[in-house]
């Protein structure tokens, strides 16, 4: 009994953890976030299009990029967060954001959000990105439901996570503030088994 409760313990296996995991698929890498992603980390948080639906507003200074990477990097350290980077594997430059945070070890639950480039959109390589790091959630972790919020009106993202095989579940009205403007979220979720069983 013990043991078996301790094989899923989410907290244990974060702690485990000696380093971000880095996770590799055809056209996408994963790995943790280093202080020269600064100029590209900004490039994809300054990007207007980007942060549209984002509860910040674009970044206006390189500081913020190097700032944000220290709190991805503390974060990972208190194995509060695991905010990957999305690198393209043929040169290593970032392209893209995608996070497992607020997890919740008792209910064996976290929560997915992502962000690309906005140029490499419309390619399926978010998906990718956000599909390696939901695999590695459900099989590293032992997760067993990993949820998304968005905006209702981010139609390309609804569109990723119902590729993906997540099921809107409701909107919560007036939950975030996007700039001044009370916003709705819509959230989304996956069951492990969900993900088990998709189509391939
Ligand atoms: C949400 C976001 C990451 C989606 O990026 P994206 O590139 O459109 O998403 P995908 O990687 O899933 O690509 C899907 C598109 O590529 C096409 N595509 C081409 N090749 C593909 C492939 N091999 N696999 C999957 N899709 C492919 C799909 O048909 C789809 O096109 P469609 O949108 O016309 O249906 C992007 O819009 C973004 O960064 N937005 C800003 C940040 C944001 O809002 N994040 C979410 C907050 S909750």
């Amino acid at each position: 009994m013990a043991i078996s409760h301790m094989s899923v313990d989410i907290n244990t296996r974060l702690a485990a953890l000696p380093a971000f995991p880095t996770l590799s698929g055809p056209r996408v890498r994963l790995r943790g976030p280093r202080p020269e992603d600064a100029d590209d980390v900004f490039a994809l948080f300054s990007d207007a299009a980007v942060m549209r639906y984002w509860s910040s507003a674009p970044m206006q200074a390189l500081e913020q990029a190097q700032g944000k990477i220290e709190e991805m990097l503390d974060a990972f350290d208190r194995r509060e967060m695991l905010n990957w980077l999305i690198a393209d594997p043929r040169d290593g430059r970032v392209i893209g954001s995608c996070t497992l945070f607020r997890f919740d070890a008792r209910h064996r639950r976290a929560e997915i959000g992502y962000a690309l480039r906005s140029e490499l959109w419309g390619r399926g390589l978010a998906s990718e990105a956000v599909a390696l790091a939901l695999d590695w959630g459900f099989r590293d972790l032992a997760l067993h439901r990993i949820e998304a919020d968005i905006d209702p009106r981010n139609e390309a993202s609804r569109n990723l996570l119902g590729r993906l095989g997540f099921r809107p579940e409701g909107v919560l009205r007036e939950r975030f503030f996007v700039g001044d403007e009370p916003t709705d979220s819509e959230l989304h979720g996956l069951l492990v088994q969900d993900w088990r069983d998709r189509p391939r």
